[in-house]
């Protein structure tokens, strides 16, 4: 794991994409200017994208193409203070962005006339709208796509999470959706999909001959999936206050890890076969239900206190009610299938916490038989983690003898591969990676309507029993790492949370 890698090692080297126009519904919303063009900017700067390309923001304001190209700038200079703007390589992507103000929701509206002037004779060429908007809109944005005569045959579409707020609103999305797109031609974004170590997660597993075989029950002892971030609700506090941190990160990020971790090897890393493998994980997970869910999850909601050294408001107080919303939750989840019966999967997220990590931690057991003598020191069973931000890497913690005199003494030391130290110092980020995997239909990486549902179903049954049964939300200091409950949980197993920091 030390040996040193270079650029060389295909880091570096971007895969030509076709000439494509990308219509990005929701353009001056702060998704489309704090990710997507700046996505789309690095791309252009690695010329990955072709010349040719168009990219048209769109939103019912109006403003000239001029202006929103001074917005994009603006905003890219304000989110990324670090990443100075190269002025020649702006100017010339810059040529490429238009704006055309459109009431995506108004089907009559004459500013349709202006998309299709833009887009005119360019029916050949790919063509991607993505709705960075609401997911309540998603059917009557299509539908008026397909009114005005704006979907060609070469045309696929980009859904952001969350994909409904529950499996028959989901299911609501993905019908009115279906009736304009095939399945095929649906890009649902999880943007954890496009990490680069997420990414890596399947061949760490199913590359490397010392880890398969013991990937499973007999082996391993549990694993934990945390996402902890230091930020609050925020400005973003009227949508999350009707979604909490079980619809906003489990039920999408966090179960598609866990599904990485627990599939079966795919037959092929094509997209249906590696969902096929990530649906019967969903499948196969046990219900937390009335009988299971005040013993097997945990909600917490941050109050005041302060993170990273500044004073935080508590979350009622920034939504401007009494609310019981969780901005933290754990869980124990069990896969009910012959790998994982034994195992169990621990799963945390939390807004306000002590640190921004985002960590895959695989508990192996304790060795059979020990023959060594108490005062050696304490042994402990092996440990793989898997950081996937920020400081990416994998660390396998190991025993070792500490070297020199004094006897047999015991040291628990990580074999450690750091991301920065052993690769380029720049790979393209989650939405980069993504984006242009739609523009390479690439579906591997996205969701399938089927995975979005099944996650769904067994998130309903846990928000259906949180309410039924007034499972409580537990306060926990902003900047520290959710409610102790949170600790008994795993305390109780006779274990503990690693501490990712
Ligand atoms: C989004 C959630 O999907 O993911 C946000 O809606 C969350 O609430 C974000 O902050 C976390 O993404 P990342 O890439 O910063 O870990």
């Amino acid at each position: 794991m030390s040996t040193k890698t270079s650029a060389d090692s295909g880091s570096s080297k971007f895969l030509p994409v076709e000439p494509f126009d990308i219509i990005v519904f929701g353009g001056s919303g702060d998704l489309a200017l704090r990710k997507l063009m700046p996505a789309l900017y690095h791309r252009w700067q690695d010329q990955q994208i072709p010349a040719t390309s168009k990219i048209i923001g769109s939103a019912r304001t109006k403003m000239s193409s001029e202006e929103y190209r001074q917005l994009v700038r603006d905003k890219f200079e304000e989110f990324y203070p670090e990443d100075k703007l190269a002025e020649e390589t702006w100017n010339a992507f810059a040529e490429h962005i238009h704006y055309v103000g459109v009431d995506a929701l108004d089907q009559k509206s004459d500013d349709w006339d202006d998309l299709k002037d833009l887009l005119d004779g360019s029916d050949e060429k790919l063509r991607i709208y993505y709705l960075a908007l609401p997911p309540g809109i998603y059917g009557q944005v299509s539908a008026n796509v397909d009114a005005n005569g704006l979907k060609t045959d070469r045309t696929r579409i980009v859904l952001e999470k969350p994909i409904g707020s529950d499996l028959e609103s989901a299911r609501e999305v993905n019908d009115s959706v279906g009736e304009v797109f095939d399945e095929e031609k649906i890009f649902r974004i999880d943007h954890y999909l496009g990490k680069e170590t997420v990414q890596n997660l399947l061949i760490l597993r199913f590359a490397n001959s010392l880890l398969e075989p013991v990937w499973n029950s007999r082996h391993i002892d549990h694993v934990q999936i945390t996402v902890a971030e230091t930020v609050a609700a925020g400005e973003r506090a009227s949508y999350y206050d009707k979604a909490g941190a079980l619809r906003d990160m489990v039920q999408n990020h966090l179960l598609q890890l866990l599904c990485l971790v627990a599939m079966e090897p795919p037959i092929d890393l094509e997209a249906d076969s590696v969902r096929a493998e990530k649906i019967k994980v969903l499948k196969s997970l046990r219900k937390i239900d009335s009988g299971t869910v005040r013993a097997d999850t945990v909600r917490g909601q941050y109050k005041e206190g302060s993170v990273k050294g500044k004073p935080q408001k508590g979350y009622a107080e920034e939504v401007g009610h009494p609310t019981d919303t969780e901005t933290f939750t754990a869980l124990k989840v069990h896969i009910d299938n012959w790998r994982w019966s034994e195992t169990p999967f621990y799963l945390r997220t939390g807004k306000c916490m002590s640190g921004r990590w985002s960590e895959i931690v695989i508990q192996f057991k304790s060795v059979d038989h020990l023959m060594l003598a108490p005062e050696s020191g304490r042994v402990q069973p092996s440990r793989l983690i898997i950081r996937l931000q920020p400081d990416e890497g994998v660390k396998l913690m190991l025993m070792t003898k500490d070297p020199g005199p004094g006897g047999m003494r015991l040291r628990y030391v990580p074999l450690n591969l750091s991301y920065a130290e052993t690769f380029a110092p720049r790979y393209p980020d989650a939405y980069e990676r993504l984006l242009m995997a739609v523009v390479r239909n690439n579906l591997g990486l996205f969701m399938h309507r089927d995975e979005v549902e099944a996650a769904w179903r067994w998130v309903d049954t846990i928000l259906g029993a949180w309410s039924r049964d007034d499972v409580p939300v537990h306060l926990y200091t902003a900047g520290t790492d959710g409610p102790v409950q949170a600790s008994v949980l795993l305390d109780r197993d006779g274990r503990e949370w690693f501490d990712g920091a």
